[in-house]
């Protein structure tokens, strides 16, 4: 039987428009595998294997869901369905994105979007909406930053059509605002060039205005540890915090890399939870899906193992700081973004073998569950209850 050990926090190339840093965990294998799947299940005892997580969570005050994309949702039935069934919260994949709302000047348009909101009202699931500013999905009309007029045109516009939503409950205010680096930006908040903190302010500001009734969020990526960007991505949070502004949230995207070459920071990690806390901002985890890098195992059932007990090392560490809602990027391995030509990092798009070993998500290509699903149900069974979210 093999153990896993604890490791990292590591940059990892993308093909395209932004690197990413990330943490991973686990340990150096010594044993041949020659486990199978049934075997690598028995590390996952007395989990309740029939009960949906959204159900697993709900018993403990707290909200399971995933990213949702309305084009699948009107051409699969069977992802539909398990949506309804394993969730509790949605966030639109590409849905409220300003390409999507404002694609031009002034004119809105949310077909997309509501129909998502139209399914979650059905099957009683929160709306988690994304996003209102980012340097991505923006139409070509769109500089970044943005001007505050025009972004003041958007936030009416978008926000104000989901005012009286009875399912959307919250919102990604302004995502990935940190660079990626030192070298990136050009003030001391760390933000993106460009960026200047007093216009994330006053898009807070802006949206607090317009609907103060759902809870806001600031939502970044490779900020599960002691890093860079988890530094400044503090340091704004404070900065609007001491400003004034409305700020419910912090959004850990944990798009999340393991090796047996690299620790995950745990200490790190749970330094930035316990500063969120002294910050009274609560920490959601927003966009969770967990990448095997190199070196590979050998087999498939070896990597999704790999996959479960790294979930199950970062949900016991998110559980134990209180966390009470989780939102995977994604359900099944079908949709993953990481296997999009767009997205898929270099080492793997180079190496052909490599792309049956993007398994990140909970259930797999038939949408059948893998042992990552058990090791989520078994964290929230093992999870100290939150206060219930609705
Ligand atoms: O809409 C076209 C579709 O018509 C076409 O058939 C298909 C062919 O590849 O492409 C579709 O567009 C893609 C779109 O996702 C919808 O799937 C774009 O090419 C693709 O670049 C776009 O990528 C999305 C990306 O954000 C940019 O909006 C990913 O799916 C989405 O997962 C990703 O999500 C981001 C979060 O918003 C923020 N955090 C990081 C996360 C992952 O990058």
């Amino acid at each position: 039987m093999k153990t896993y050990r604890r490791k990292f926090l590591k940059r990892a190339g993308y093909t395209t428009l932004s690197s990413l840093l990330m943490m991973g965990c686990f340990q150096k294998e010594k044993e041949k595998d020659n486990h199978s799947m049934d075997a690598a299940m028995a590390n996952y005892k007395n989990i309740n294997t029939s009960s949906p997580l959204r159900q697993l969570a709900a018993t403990k005050g707290k909200l399971y869901g995933t990213a949702i994309s309305s084009e699948f949702l009107q051409k699969e039935p069977d992802y539909a369905k398990l949506i309804a069934r394993e969730c509790s919260i949605v966030t639109p994949n590409g849905e409220l994105k300003w390409n999507a709302t404002e694609p031009q000047p002034g004119n809105f348009t949310f077909e997309l979007a509501d129909a998502i909101a139209d399914f979650c009202q059905k099957h009683n699931i929160a709306l988690h909406g994304h996003t209102l500013f980012w340097h991505i999905g923006n139409p070509d009309w769109v500089s970044y930053p943005p001007t505050l007029k025009i972004l003041e045109r958007h936030v009416k516009g978008v926000m104000g059509h989901y005012r009286n939503s009875p399912v959307l409950k919250s919102w990604d205010i302004a995502n990935e605002i940190i660079a990626d680096s030192e070298q990136e930006t050009d003030n001391p908040y760390g933000l993106r060039k460009g960026v200047k903190p007093e216009l994330i302010r006053d898009l807070f500001l802006i949206a607090a205005s317009v609907d103060s009734s759902k809870e806001f969020y600031l939502n970044d990526f490779a900020i599960e540890g002691a890093t860079w960007k988890s530094a400044h991505f503090l340091k704004m949070v404070e900065y609007l915090k001491n400003s004034g502004v409305k700020i419910d949230r912090a959004g850990i995207q944990s798009h999340l890399w393991f090796s047996t070459n690299y620790p995950f920071d745990e200490k790190g990690f749970s330094n930035v939870l316990k500063r969120l806390k002294d910050l009274e901002v609560k920490p959601v985890i927003t966009e969770l899906d967990i990448i095997i890098d190199t070196p590979l195992p050998n087999s498939i059932q070896k990597l999704d193992r790999m996959v479960a007990n790294s979930y199950k090392q970062y949900l016991d560490l998110c559980f134990a700081a209180g966390v009470d809602t989780v939102i995977t990027w994604g359900l099944s391995d079908r949709h993953t973004w990481i296997r999009h030509p767009d997205w898929m990092p270099k080492k793997f798009k180079d190496n052909p073998a490599f792309h049956k070993f993007l398994r990140p998500l909970p259930f797999d290509e038939n949408l059948q569950p893998k042992l990552a699903r058990n090791a989520i149900a078994q964290a929230l069974q093992q999870a100290t209850p939150s206060v219930r979210r609705k």
